[in-house]
């Protein structure tokens, strides 16, 4: 385990059972409909990766680039910034949008109201943790890995300022690493 990490919340064991899980309902759902994937950089890159591998049908990838954190904050800053625009058009397609996490939800908000208004056929969401307590926005996802607590949680796409990204695991950060007194 990394020296700045508190706690161990979900394995490598755990999130690669639940991506095949994940996959095998995906594959059920978009068995020939040929769906655009997009993935939300950066957080969402190790759970696309390793979730897109376990789906068994033909399926298109994009990318967004957005950002609602900026650098050291561990608050949702409410306002979404496009660093990124996706390659390819929406209208008519079958939308499924890949997170790592659903926090203040502002960021899928923005995406799903963005892809509506662009004219995507439908628009569905597979997040791999869900922070049900940090919602402020109205969204849901169609299907959650795990739902976490009210922690700051890194590793596995998620960061704190840029690093723990390549962690294969979900953990909490020590307090005394983002200068939180505990
Ligand atoms: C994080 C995370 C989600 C979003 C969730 O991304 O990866 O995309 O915040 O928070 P919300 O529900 O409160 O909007 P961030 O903006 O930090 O960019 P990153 O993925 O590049 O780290
Ligand atoms: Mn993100
Ligand atoms: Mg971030």
């Amino acid at each position: 385990m990394h020296n700045d990490i508190k706690e161990i919340l979900i394995t490598e064991e755990e999130i690669q059972a639940k991506c095949k899980e994940l996959g095998e309902q995906l594959t059920k759902e978009y068995e020939g409909r040929f769906p655009l994937v997009i993935g939300v950089l950066k957080g969402a890159l190790p759970f696309m990766s390793d979730v897109l591998r376990q789906v068994h049908t033909h399926l298109e990838m994009d990318f967004m680039d957005v950002s609602s954190y900026g650098g050291t904050s561990t608050v949702s800053s409410g306002e979404v910034k496009i660093l990124k625009d996706l390659n390819t058009k929406v209208e008519g397609r079958d939308l499924l949008i890949i997170e790592d996490i659903i926090d203040s939800g502002n960021t899928l908000r923005y995406l799903v109201d963005l892809f509506k208004y662009r004219k995507a056929k439908s628009v569905k969401i597979v997040t791999l943790l869900d922070k049900p307590t940090g919602r402020t926005a109205e969204i849901q996802a169609d299907l959650v890995g795990f739902e976490v607590p009210d922690a700051f949680v890194v590793g596995y796409g998620l960061d704190y300022d840029e690093k723990y990204r390549n962690l294969p695991y979900i953990g909490v950060l020590k307090p005394e690493i983002y200068g939180a007194s505990e």
